[in-house]
């Protein structure tokens, strides 16, 4: 059998509830916004019985707005989501599980009933294959995934063709499973493990090296937290490497640079975000406080300029003088100060 049909049969056939997982990598252990809280209440015991995501992918400010899921599975978050996105968006998930599909299907008319609309549709596909999917590029504003990526072979295929679905200022808006190394082809092959969302976690600096390429130029980390093994068998198997539940937000914005740069530029947020008037939080970096102004990196600014967001911040300063690299971005100059160099002006080797 293939990693896919294994992967195929484990949600299909051999999970029947988020019950029957073996660890908590694909269960959800996140402090929920209100505006999730109350869309989640409203969906049905099946959805929520057949939910097996490790992250929170609903963003702020998706009001209006046409999403895709990777990997919907039975339709929690597109549930979700379609009441968020209310009746002028829309939401299409992609699933290449028939079991997992048919739940979601089945699950439409109650969900339409609750909400008095239907802005949902399910595909039966593969999102390797994306590409081979009657959507439109550059037709979603917001990509999201829970728990999915992991399972595939070739994660840098589906983060491209992600890229090319997205409008301009979009984002993909999703959350995976990570390691801190690169995992042996047995690991990466056991079904249990795998199915488990373990076996084909990437290592972190992997995964940023693919959507750089893919075009992700920026990745921001919303969240993260170590995952616990329970059952000490996988456990045993898995040692030592840690795994990881991450969301991460990448925008697609082309003028992004894949380091932090300083421009000198600053943003205020307005606090006009009915889900955030306090402060709004941009990523586990980024949290502007209402009415502050604070220094941004050139990304951070572009991020929040050039997305569905910038009509909540004000802006100062452009792109025309440089100030070097922007100091706080987990980035510094990688070469000798010049408390390095000798009196007479030559360095030591
Ligand atoms: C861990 S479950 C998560 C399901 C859903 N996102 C949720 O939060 O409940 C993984 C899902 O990804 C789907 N999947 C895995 N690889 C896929 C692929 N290549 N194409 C489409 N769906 C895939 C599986 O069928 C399964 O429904």
């Amino acid at each position: 059998m293939s990693i896919k049909d294994d992967v195929k049969t484990y949600y299909g056939d051999t999970l029947q509830t988020s019950a029957d997982l073996k660890t908590d990598a694909c269960c959800t252990d996140e402090s929920l916004a209100p505006y999730v809280k109350k869309a989640l209440s409203i969906l049905s015991d099946e959805v929520h019985q057949k939910y097996y995501g490790c992250g929170i992918v609903i963003p702020e400010k998706m009001e209006g707005t046409r999403v895709l899921d990777l990997g919907s599975g039975a339709g929690r978050d597109v549930f979700a989501i379609s009441h968020i996105v209310g009746k002028n968006g829309s939401v299409v998930g992609v699933d290449m599980t028939p079991n997992q599909l048919e739940v979601a299907n089945k699950n439409i008319p109650f969900h339409a009933e609750k909400f008095g609309f239907n802005n949902v549709q399910f595909l039966l596909g593969d999102i390797e294959k994306l590409d081979q999917l009657d959507l439109a590029p550059g037709s979603f504003d917001i990509i999201v995934s829970n728990c999915v990526i992991n399972l595939v072979e070739d994660k840098k295929k589906v983060l491209t063709d992600a890229f090319n679905l997205l409008k301009d200022g979009g984002e993909l808006y999703f959350s995976d499973v990570y390691t801190d190394r690169r995992l042996s082809k047995e690991l990466q092959e056991d079904p249990t493990v795998r199915g488990e969302c373990l076996g084909g976690a990437l290592y972190w600096n992997d995964f940023h090296r693919f959507s750089k390429a893919s075009g992700f130029s920026d990745p921001r980390i919303v969240s993260s937290r170590q995952l616990v093994i329970g059952d000490e068998k996988i456990q045993q198997m898995i040692a030592p490497a840690k795994f990881y539940s991450v969301t991460y937000r990448l925008f697609k914005i082309s003028e992004l640079e894949d380091a932090c740069e300083d421009f000198g530029q600053v943003v205020k947020y307005k606090g006009s975000l009915d889900t955030s008037p306090n402060g709004f939080l941009l990523d586990g970096h980024h949290y502007f406080e209402s009415g502050k102004w604070e220094s941004v990196c050139g990304n951070t600014y572009l991020m929040l300029n050039k997305s569905r967001f910038a009509e909540h911040f004000e802006f100062a300063g452009d792109f025309s003088k440089h100030f070097g690299i922007f100091k706080g971005c987990g980035m510094d100059v990688p070469y000798l100060d010049e408390s390095a160099v000798q009196a007479d002006g030559s360095a030591c080797c």
